[in-house]
Order: structure tokens, then C-alpha cells, then sequence
């Protein structure tokens, strides 16, 4: 089964896609993670993809499906992915619907985490990255410590699109591009609803029970 994790910045699209893979034997798909590592390389089109994100606009479509198609080729993935961050608007939705049927695959669900704007910001701003082993923490619902991470401190870094000025623009560009997925999905009988706002691991408890029905 393919699935797609969908909901606003900071809804806790990579924290539960993180542990659906622990669980499951599904991989992730992150699309924001995906071009982070492109502008990691500092290459032309890694300074491109940079701005674009610091702008809190959405990168090209192009760009996007080119990382996409190549994942949904690979054998290794058949059938066991979980997107997280993508589509993030209709034609990338078109666009995945095309891969799937080209490769024989299908989406199984959309499930979506529904978190109020004033709960995001302050999850993006207490937002923490470890760089070397990619655990998202949070300084105020999910400080790191010695117990849930190895790395050090010295790894946790703050995304340079998580500040006020950008969140409000990656918001913006959710209701604008991305919210009018969720209409596609719904009339495809594909869509989960959960409640966001409470803590990770109840989430995640939902979560699970939507994927254990899909694999029953
Ligand atoms: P992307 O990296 O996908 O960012 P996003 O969608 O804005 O989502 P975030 O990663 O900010 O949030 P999340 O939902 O993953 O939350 P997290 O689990 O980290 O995209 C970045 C940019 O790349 C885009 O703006 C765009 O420019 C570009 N891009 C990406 N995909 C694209 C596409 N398909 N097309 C075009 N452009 C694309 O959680 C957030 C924080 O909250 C963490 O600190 C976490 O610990 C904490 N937290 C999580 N859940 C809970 C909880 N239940 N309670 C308390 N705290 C929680
Ligand atoms: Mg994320």
C-alpha cells in the first residue's frame, strides 16, 4: 500500500511518517527532506530550491515529480510508501495518480492531521532537526535528551523556513495550493481524518489503526 500523509506546515507530517516506518514495513517519502539534501549540495539548482523555500512558496512541479517518479520506479519501494509533504497541489495529485497506474501501484489513503495555525507556529518554532541522524525534536512538546536521542546537541539545528515571516507565507501558500487536495482525495473515498492536536504518540495510536484496517 502507498499512503499519503497530508496537513499544514508543522502539522507532524515527519514525526509520524518517522515512526509509521518504525512500525510498518513501509519507506518514507519526503519531499521537503528530498530537496533539502539538493540544496545541501549547493549546486545551482540547490541555491534555486533554497530560495524558493525560504520564500515559503512551492518549488517547481517539475523538480518535484522528476524525485518522485524515480522513487515510485524503484522496485525495492513497490507498493510500501509513505509520502510525506506530497502532492502538495492538484497537477502533482494528477501527476501521482498517472505514476501509480504507470508502475502498478495505488494510493490506499490519504490521511490527514487537522492542527489549528496558532498550535503550528509554535511547533515550527521550537522545531529541532538533528543533522546527523534526522530525528525531528521540539523545545517546548519534545525536547531532546539522552534517553530518545544519541547524536548530541551539537546536531539539532532550526530549519531556515521555520521563522515567523516564512510560516505565515508557507501557510498561506497550504490554503491557497495544497487544501484543495483534500476535495480530490474525499470524492476518491480516500481520506482519513484525525484530530492533530493531540500528543504524538495517541496520533500515532490512530494512525496505526487506519493502516492495520488497510492491511486486514
Ligand atoms: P516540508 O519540509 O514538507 O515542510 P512542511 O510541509 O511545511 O511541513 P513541516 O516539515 O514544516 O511540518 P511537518 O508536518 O513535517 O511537522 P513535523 O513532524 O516536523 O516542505 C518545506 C518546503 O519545501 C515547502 O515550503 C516547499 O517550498 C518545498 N516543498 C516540499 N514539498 C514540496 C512539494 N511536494 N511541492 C513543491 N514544493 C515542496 O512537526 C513539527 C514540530 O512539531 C516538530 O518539532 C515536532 O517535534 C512537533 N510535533 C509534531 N507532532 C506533535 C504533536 N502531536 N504534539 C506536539 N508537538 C508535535
Ligand atoms: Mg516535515
Amino acid at each position: 500500500m502507498n499512503i499519503i500523509l497530508f496537513g499544514p506546515p508543522g502539522a507532524g507530517k515527519g514525526t509520524q511518517a518517522e515512526n509509521i516506518t518504525k512500525s510498518f514495513n513501509l519507506y518514507k517519502v519526503s519531499s521537503g527532506d528530498l530537496l533539502r539534501i539538493e540544496v545541501s549540495k549547493k549546486t545551482d539548482l540547490g541555491n534555486e530550491i533554497k530560495s524558493t523555500i525560504e520564500k515559503g512558496a512551492l518549488v517547481s512541479d517539475k523538480i518535484i515529480n522528476n524525485l518522485i517518479i524515480k522513487i515510485l520506479a524503484d522496485k525495492k519501494f513497490y507498493n510500501r510508501l509513505i509520502f510525506d509533504g506530497y502532492p502538495r497541489n492538484l497537477d502533482q495529485a494528477k501527476s501521482l495518480n498517472l505514476f501509480v497506474k504507470k508502475y502498478d501501484q495505488k494510493i490506499s489513503c490519504v490521511i490527514s492531521l487537522n492542527v489549528s495555525k496558532e498550535l503550528i507556529i509554535k511547533r515550527i518554532l521550537g522545531r529541532q532537526t538533528c543533522t546527523k541522524c534526522g530525528l525531528i525534536f521540539n523545545e517546548y512538546f519534545k525536547p531532546a535528551n539522552s534517553e530518545n536521542h544519541l547524536c548530541g546537541t551539537k546536531f539539532l539545528v532550526k530549519r531556515s523556513d521555520d521563522n515567523e515571516k516564512t510560516i505565515f507565507k508557507r501557510y498561506k501558500t497550504y490554503l491557497d495550493k495544497t487544501l484543495p487536495i483534500l476535495e480530490h482525495y474525499k470524492k476518491l473515498n480516500l481520506l482519513h481524518e484525525i484530530e492533530g492536536k493531540s500528543e504524538i504518540d495517541k496520533i500515532f495510536v490512530e494512525i496505526s489503526r487506519i493502516i492495520a484496517s488497510l492491511e486486514a
